[in-house]
C-alpha cells in the first residue's frame, strides 16, 4: 500500500487571495471606494499605474497613492506599467507601497530595480506580458516575493482573459515551487468566476480583478469578491 501520507502532501491548501484593481474603481470617490473594498474583505489593494509609455493609458502616480494609504490597511499592490522605472521608484516607496512589481520588459536592468526593492523593505515583483516567456524571469527568481502574469496586453480593464496564460501559470508554478521559496503567483486581467478557477487549478494563488468586483456597484463589491474565492 502506497504511504497514505503522500496523498496528503500533494493537497496543497491554496488560500486564494483577492486583489481588487481600482483602474475599475470610480476614480471621483477613490478614498470611498478603497474603503469599501476594505469592507468587502480585500487582501490587497491592487494599484495600476500607467505612464501612457509602456502602456497606452495614463493612470495615477505616488501623489495620488499617497493621499489613498491612509483609508485602508490593506497592503498596496502597486503594478508600475512604466518605463523607465527607477528614477520614480524612491517616489512610489515613499508614498505607501507595500509590493512594487515592475515589468520584466521595461528595463535592461530590472535584477537592479528588485534589489532597490528589497533594500528598501518592500515586497519585490516581477511581471510578464502575454508574448514574454516564463523563463525570462528565471534569474530574478531568487529575489521576488511576487511574479504576476498578465493575461491580458496591460493598459485597459474590462478585457478578455488570453487563454494560453494558463500555460504560463502552470510553468511559472512549477518554477516557483522549485525554488522552495514563498513566492505570490499573482494573475491580472480578464479575472472572473468564470475564468478564476482555471486560474487557481493551473497554479496562482492571488488574484487581481477590476471589471468583475467593481461591476455592480458598492452592494455588490463583498459577493463579487466571494464569488472570485469560489
Ligand atoms: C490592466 C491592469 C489590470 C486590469 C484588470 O493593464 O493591469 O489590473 O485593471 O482589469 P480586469 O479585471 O477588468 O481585466
Ligand atoms: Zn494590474
Amino acid at each position: 500500500m502506497k504511504n497514505p501520507g503522500n496523498w496528503y502532501l500533494n493537497v496543497v491548501q491554496q488560500t486564494v487571495r483577492i486583489a481588487p484593481s481600482i483602474l475599475s474603481a470610480d476614480f471621483a470617490r477613490l478614498g470611498d471606494e478603497i474603503r469599501a473594498i476594505d469592507e468587502a474583505g480585500c487582501d490587497y489593494i491592487h494599484v495600476d499605474v500607467m505612464d501612457g509609455h509602456f502602456v497606452p493609458n495614463i493612470t495615477m502616480g505616488p501623489p495620488i497613492l499617497g493621499k489613498l494609504k491612509p483609508h485602508t490597511a490593506k497592503p498596496f499592490d502597486v503594478h508600475l506599467m512604466i518605463a523607465p522605472v527607477d528614477h520614480l521608484l524612491d517616489a512610489f516607496i515613499v508614498a505607501g507601497s507595500d509590493i512594487i512589481t515592475v515589468h520584466i520588459e521595461a528595463s535592461p536592468h530590472t535584477h537592479r530595480t528588485l534589489q532597490a526593492i528589497k533594500a528598501a523593505g518592500l515586497k519585490a515583483g516581477v511581471s510578464l506580458n502575454p508574448q514574454t516567456p516564463a523563463s525570462a524571469v528565471a534569474h530574478v527568481m531568487d529575489l521576488v516575493d511576487l511574479v504576476l502574469v498578465m493575461s491580458v496586453n496591460p493598459g485597459f480593464g474590462g478585457q478578455s482573459f488570453i487563454e494560453s496564460s494558463l500555460d504560463k501559470i502552470a510553468e511559472l508554478r512549477a518554477m516557483i515551487d522549485a525554488t522552495g521559496r514563498t513566492i505570490d503567483l499573482e494573475v491580472d486581467g480578464g479575472v472572473t468566476p468564470e475564468t478564476a478557477p482555471r486560474v487557481v487549478a493551473a497554479g496562482a494563488d492571488v488574484l487581481v480583478a477590476g471589471t468583475a468586483v467593481f461591476k455592480d456597484g458598492l452592494a455588490g463589491y463583498a459577493a463579487n469578491i466571494a464569488a472570485l474565492r469560489g
